[in-house]
């Protein structure tokens, strides 16, 4: 035990003896990491990319040295890894590194599911993003956005050239130089004639050095490139709207060490008391189903760190009598074949949520909850560098790249970024194709004697709330009315009553409109110089998240938490064309 070997590759993925040693040797010394990383300065960040996760025993070994010098600064960790071993294998092949003891266990608590594509990981604590990329080696370096993502380091850690010479081949070097500047080191165990010869073709200078232990050679480059690297500069961002897109956007950014300022017209930004992270999947592998299943796998433990008080965990119950999303969900459940994202409703799960002899059959997604909306606002609100402005932005000058004018109904100001995160809103200030609005009603019930403690959702769904009363939700229509109608309550409730035979009695409802696109894609990215991050349509609390990581990813040139094919499909000019 604790040697992985792979029998396709006939090669080990590291040694058992001395397996950590050789990658400090090899990937850390090789390039230096300690000395680079001393002279970072507070919110800048360092890019290493790695060909072949493997067990992860690189990645830990960079965590737990990482975490020694207790940086304010952040490391992004990109890797890719056509095929990634199941938690439970990556834990057995670890067995023999008890020094990595807290380093593994915090892996495993968060690894993701083995499905294909980008799965970003953040460790707050140690200031490390992780982004694990699923797919082939060239599929992988090629979805990486290209323009501003430089990489620090490489990690060349695929098995043997011999063995597996497409994970060396030139074309794969040309890519990794592309995303180079020009102090980009790189490293690797294998010193063979063919690397070397491409290294070089593909503008690295090679430094041959001794390799590990009786090891002849290993090899150490830099790259020539006459790119530099992009300076961090902490800016000034407006956001406009202090919807959950806009809240989720504001903090991710003071994370990242920018000062931010809120504008909120209203008194309370929010309509809706409570959102439901209703699992909205699909298995397809288009755009769309690849944003739906990237959100989900990033928005609750997003949730759970950044507002623990207002996110609640609770797992949702997807019911099976709706029957088109259950079998779409279906497929979903078996592509990832993952219990902990979701599995079969059982007596196990009914019994621990008191449902016994309810009749319900469906699927459980633990890694989701409802969120209490404006108090998860206010807690996302709460950092030290962002400031909220309770005014009306009326008009925004960007015609000076550097600074954006941006006009309220009591004031000017100035700033370097401008998002706008103000839903249909946007459009009165930029001329945006492609939003709808859709009304919609959600009603407010008294507790049922049946005990509800997760939400359920269905044709409708309903959800806890306050310890006195439940929501059900909700209606969806193309008229432009604001107050509530009592025949949207009555469809709630029939709903409800349809799914799982409640009766319920109304306490106060509660009206507001989605912002909706052709796509179902929310529109994001730049636009006429200004961030646009609007159109979350009726899944907001799942998309604003992963939508808030992109941005701060965009402004920051820090590798995305996407492909760079769904990048663009999210491009907000797309219905300008
Ligand atoms: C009935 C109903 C039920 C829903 N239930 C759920 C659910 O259970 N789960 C879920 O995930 N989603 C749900 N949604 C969808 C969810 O409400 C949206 O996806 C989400 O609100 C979008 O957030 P946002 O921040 O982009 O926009 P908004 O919430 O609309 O926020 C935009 C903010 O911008 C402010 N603003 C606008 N213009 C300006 C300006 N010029 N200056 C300053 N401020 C401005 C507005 O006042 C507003 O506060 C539901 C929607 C409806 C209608
Ligand atoms: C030596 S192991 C990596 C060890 C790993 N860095 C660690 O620290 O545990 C090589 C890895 O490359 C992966 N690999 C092999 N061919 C690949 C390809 N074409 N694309 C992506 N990954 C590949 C293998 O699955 C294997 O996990």
């Amino acid at each position: 035990m604790g040697e992985p070997i792979s029998l396709s590759f006939n090669d080990r993925y590291f040694y058992k003896q001395n397996g950590l040693a050789e990658s400090s040797y090899v990937f850390i010394k090789g390039n230096n990491l300690k000395e680079r990383w001393k002279k970072l300065t507070k919110d800048e960040s360092f890019t290493i990319g790695e060909l072949g996760f493997g067990c992860g025993l690189n990645f830990l070994n960079t965590l737990k040295k990482w975490k020694a010098l207790q940086k304010e600064a952040k490391l992004n960790f990109v890797s890719i890894e056509r095929f990634p071993l199941t938690a439970l294998d990556l834990e057995k092949s670890l067995i023999n590194y008890p020094d990595l003891k807290n380093e593994i266990k915090t892996l495993l608590k968060v690894y993701p599911p083995l499905s294909r594509g980008f799965h970003r990981i953040n460790f707050e604590q140690e200031n490390i993003s992780l982004t694990l990329i699923f797919e082939d080696v060239h599929r992988g370096l090629s979805d990486l956005t290209k323009s501003d993502v430089t990489f620090d380091a490489w990690f060349l850690d695929g098995f043997s050239p011999k063995e597996n010479p497409e994970m060396w081949s030139s074309q794969v070097l040309k890519n990794i130089s592309s995303l180079s500047h020009n102090q980009t080191s790189l490293s690797s165990f294998s010193a063979s004639s063919m690397i070397k010869k491409s290294l070089e073709e593909n503008n690295f200078e090679i430094r041959l050095t001794k390799g590990y232990k009786n090891k002849r050679h290993m090899i150490r480059a830099n790259n020539k490139s006459s790119a530099t690297k992009p300076e961090f500069n902490r800016k000034k961002i407006a956001v406009i709207g202090a919807g959950i897109s806009g809240a989720c956007l504001a903090n991710s950014l003071a994370k990242r060490g920018h000062a931010v300022t809120v504008f909120e017209k209203d008194n309370t930004g929010i309509d809706i008391p409570c959102f439901v992270g209703n699992p909205n999947l699909s298995h397809a592998n288009t755009p769309y189903a690849r944003f739906l299943l990237a959100s989900f796998l990033f928005f609750s433990s997003h949730y759970s760190k950044q507002c623990p008080n207002s996110w609640n965990e609770t797992g949702v119950i997807v019911l099976k009598n709706e029957e088109k999303n259950y079998c779409k969900l279906n497929e979903i459940c078996k592509k990832l074949n993952d219990n902990e994202i979701v599995s079969k409703v059982d007596s196990t799960i009914l019994k621990s949520f008191d449902l016994n002899n309810s009749g319900i059959d469906g699927l459980y997604f633990p890694k989701t909850g409802y969120l209490n909306t404006q108090s998860a606002i206010n807690e996302l609100l709460e950092l030290n560098n962002i400031s909220l402005i309770q005014e009306e932005v009326i008009k925004i000058n960007n015609s000076d790249k550097d600074q954006k004018e941006l006009i309220s109904n009591k004031t000017k100001y100035y700033f370097d970024e401008v998002c706008l995160c103000n839903s249909f809103g946007a459009n009165d200030l930029i001329n945006l194709n492609g939003v709808n609005k859709k009304r919609g009603q959600i009603t407010e019930v008294k507790k049922p004697k049946r005990i509800i403690k997760l939400p359920i959702c269905g044709r409708g769904y309903i959800s806890p709330y306050t310890d006195t009363s439940l929501v059900i939700g909700s209606s969806y229509s193309n008229d432009g009315l604001e107050q509530p109608r009592d025949e949207d309550d009555q469809e709630n409730t029939e709903k409800i009553k349809a799914m799982l035979n409640l009766d319920l009695e109304k306490i106060k409802s509660y009206v507001s409109f989605r912002s909706t696109t052709k796509d179902h894609l929310p529109l994001l990215g730049y636009k006429e110089g200004l961030i646009i991050n609007i159109g979350h349509g009726s899944k907001g609390s799942v998309s604003a998240p992963l939508c808030a990581e992109i941005i701060s990813d965009v402004i920051d040139n820090n590798p995305l938490p996407i492909d760079k094919t769904l990048y663009e499909a999210l491009n907000p000019n797309r219905f300008n064309y």
